[in-house]
């Protein structure tokens, strides 16, 4: 069975010190033996999260990666990176680095497989933008991201991605989506990975929703067959609503 996820992603919020001190908050109150639990945190705070949830069951996720392993890419951090800090987790084609720093789907595909050399396990972001919405392209639009970031997997690899379904007009925004509705972009999602790598490999993909999710409403998004977990922006700040969010998907 499918083990739920939730992510926190931190984006650009939080110096060393205040992720130190989230740590010691969540310590032992954000674990649940059911439940995944992972911060992804901006690359400055790395070194001192892995080191401060050593011994509990927290996992520590960078924002981004560049796909190669090393070379003149000024500004730009590395699987290999990564994997030497002990992350464990990258979240790749977030929508706000689709939007603001030309992440495409090549990119994102690329990235993909620049964690897997490194065993870092993906989160791969799709999701559709409100005008989209409003064509009637969700579906199109998640295909296509979704195919895209899939490219050129094995089945084995394909089994462990995390997929987060964003619908972009969601994010930050307070209007997330409505279980239901995230549950057809999701049940669709898992049929396309079925369609490329057969039902095993579906039955066993996570996909989380993320949008707008809070400790008042994760636990719909949870009831959903399809839905694995959430990724989490604004309310994976706070320790107490993290903690919440993780009770929550219990
Ligand atoms: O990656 C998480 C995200 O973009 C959702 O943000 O603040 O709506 O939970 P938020």
């Amino acid at each position: 069975m499918r083990k739920p996820i939730i992510a926190g992603n931190w984006k650009m919020f939080k110096t060393v010190g205040e992720s130190l001190a989230f740590v010691s908050e969540v310590k032992g109150k954000a674990e649940a033996a059911g439940v995944e639990s992972v911060i992804c945190a901006p690359f400055t705070n790395l070194p001192a999260l892995v080191e401060a949830v050593k011994g509990t069951t927290l996992k520590v996720g960078a924002q981004n990666l560049h796909f190669e392993d090393s070379g003149a890419y000024t500004g730009e951090i590395s699987g290999v990176m990564l994997k030497d800090l002990g992350v464990e987790y990258v979240i790749i084609g977030h929508s706000e680095r689709r939007a603001y720093f030309a992440e495409t789907d090549e990119t994102v595909n690329k990235k993909v497989h620049a964690a897997f050399k490194h065993g870092l396990t993906p989160i791969v972001c799709v999701g559709e933008k409100l005008e989209e919405r409003e064509a009637g392209q969700t579906k199109s639009v998640c295909k296509v991201q979704t195919e895209a970031a899939f490219a050129g997997l094995s089945a084995e690899q394909a089994a462990k991605v995390v997929i987060a379904y964003e619908p972009i007009w969601a994010i930050g925004t307070g209007k997330s989506s409505t279980a239901a509705d995230a549950q057809d972009v999701i049940g669709y999602i898992r049929e396309l990975v079925a369609g490329l790598y057969g039902a095993e490999t579906a039955a066993a993909v996570r996909i989380q929703y993320g949008g707008s999710v809070k400790p008042s409403n994760i636990a719909e998004y949870m009831q959903q067959p399809d839905i694995d977990g959430a990724l989490v922006g604004g309310a994976s700040l706070e320790p107490a609503s993290y903690i919440d969010l993780i009770k929550g998907a219990e």
